[in-house]
């Protein structure tokens, strides 16, 4: 096999910092001279990018795994990579449960994945779980967009919700400095890239690790004032971050966030539940009387703010008047958007090992119940779209209708409106909305409001 003929094929399971990982080490397989393959039956090199964040993320990645383990029988030159938070948690296990893997790597060493790539090509097989310093990225990543990028900020999370496998499989938080991310951002503006989404598990931890204090007593370096800091990078017209922590949203963000007109009007503050009792055992330390003032002070400053979150329910002990809370909370903040969750134990989190666990049929009827009241309420939430005019960043084709195209509001609604995807990507486009869903628009575009 020359190296050229090599091909690669990534999937994706979790959160936006994997796909932001798996992004990464596509560049990486790219510079070494793989090319993307689009369905995993033609390439050399598989690379599953795993998420354990609940017992059905983790089970969907053996279902994968096991066909390919299969094919690998019939190819032994196939090469089989795990990646991410299910091959941090497991480990040697994860060899020992699919012999045919070659490389199990961690989180924190995606940057590394030549290196280990190298080894296992020598004929070793491969565990790469150890906590790392991460190292900066040399390779380009090869991003899925040409028009909106993630960058990372800060990496791990040092909080203990006692729910959460996060913290055990993405190590501590680790900040990169202001000019690296300064940098990168910069040279995706030279790309042409138009929005930029700075990701952290924890974002608002962003600095904490890092040295120097002001004299006001802050840490030298914050969410706050990184905000300030990559604003006027040229080209990039949009700001978002995720994902945000009630216990340590200041007021001083929210007003940087007023105040700095790139950083776009949508937030996503996960609350988890509406109750004070579940969210101390939850660990998360914050009351729902603090979460609705963060709310309600957006909502002062940026009356027409997106506000997104993340909700369990069904977590150990929860009663129905607590669970009922959280409906209460929904019912009265209406939510653009909400991710929810049944709870599900987890290995080595606290609350997995509680004897207060309620059952399927009790977490899957709150599920059920929750879920209703979102879409409800989601829907009556788009209604303030209507007729509006929205200032959309064109990213693609509409899938299934190519003659529209589709992006997104500045408070993250999908938009789909008439128009040729060639002349328009990547520009800013009035549109007048027309027809509103729960989760997305359709209009009519006035006039594009920035140049090619
Ligand atoms: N760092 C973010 C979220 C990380 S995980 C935060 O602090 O909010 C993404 C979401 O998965 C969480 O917000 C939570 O709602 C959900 N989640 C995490 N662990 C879970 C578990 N054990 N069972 C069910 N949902 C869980
Ligand atoms: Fe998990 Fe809590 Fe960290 Fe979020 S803040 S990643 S929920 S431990
Ligand atoms: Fe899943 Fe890991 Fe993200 S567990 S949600 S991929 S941090």
């Amino acid at each position: 096999m020359t190296p050229d003929s090599r091909r690669y094929h990534i999937t994706t399971f979790g959160c936006q910092m994997n796909k932001a990982d798996s992004e990464r080490m596509a560049g990486v397989l790219e510079n070494m001279g793989f090319q993307w393959s689009d369905t995993p039956d033609d390439a050399n090199l598989i690379l599953y990018n795993t998420c354990t964040i609940r017992d059905n993320a983790e089970q969907k990645v053996y279902s994968y795994l096991g066909r390919q383990a299969k094919r690998k029988h019939a190819e032994p030159d196939l090469t089989l990579v795990v990646a991410g938070c299910v091959a941090q948690q497991e480990g040697d296990d994860l060899l020992r449960r699919v012999p045919e893997v070659d490389l199990v790597m961690g989180p924190q060493h995606a940057n590394r994945l030549e290196d280990l790539l190298d080894q296992v090509a020598a004929g070793q097989q491969i565990v790469a779980t150890e906590p790392i310093h991460i190292v900066e990225d040399i390779t380009k990543p090869r991003r899925d967009s040409t028009v909106t990028a993630w960058v990372n900020v800060i990496y791990g999370c040092n909080e203990r919700c006692t729910y959460c496998v996060v913290p055990g499989v993405r190590g501590v938080e680790q900040s990169r400095t202001p000019e690296a991310i300064r940098n990168e951002m910069v040279q995706l503006g030279e790309q042409g890239f138009k929005e930029v989404t700075l990701l952290g598990q924890n974002i608002d931890a962003y600095g904490r690790d890092l040295p120097g204090v002001t004299p006001e007593g802050r840490h030298q370096h914050n969410l706050t004032d990184l905000l300030y800091f990559v604003h006027d990078v040229p080209g990039i017209e949009r700001i978002r971050f995720a994902t945000s922590h009630p216990r340590y949203f200041t007021e001083r963000l929210i007003q940087a966030c007023c105040e700095l007109p790139k950083v776009c009007e949508h937030f996503h503050i996960p609350f988890q539940s509406g109750d004070n009792d579940v969210l101390k055992a939850m660990s998360r330390g914050y009351t729902q009387e603090k979460y609705r003032r963060i709310i309600d002070r957006i909502r002062d400053l940026m009356p027409d703010a997106s506000i997104s979150a993340d909700a369990i329910v069904g977590f150990p002990g929860e009663t129905e008047a607590q669970f009922e809370n959280t409906l209460k909370l929904v019912e009265e903040i209406e939510f653009d958007q909400l991710n929810t969750a049944a709870y599900s134990p987890r290995p080595r989190t606290p609350a997995a090992l509680w004897e207060n666990q309620l059952s399927e049929e009790v977490k899957a009827d709150r599920l059920q119940r929750l879920n209703h009241l979102v879409g409800l309420k989601a829907g009556v939430r788009s209604q303030r779209y209507a007729n509006r005019i929205e200032e959309v960043l064109v990213e693609d084709q509409n899938p299934k209708d190519p003659t529209q195209v589709m992006g997104r509001t500045r408070g993250n609604r999908l938009t789909f409106f008439p128009g040729n995807i060639e002349e328009l990507r990547g520009r800013i486009v009035a549109v007048k909305v027309t027809e509103v869903r729960s989760f997305s628009l359709t209009g009519q575009p006035l006039s594009a409001l920035t140049p090619v």
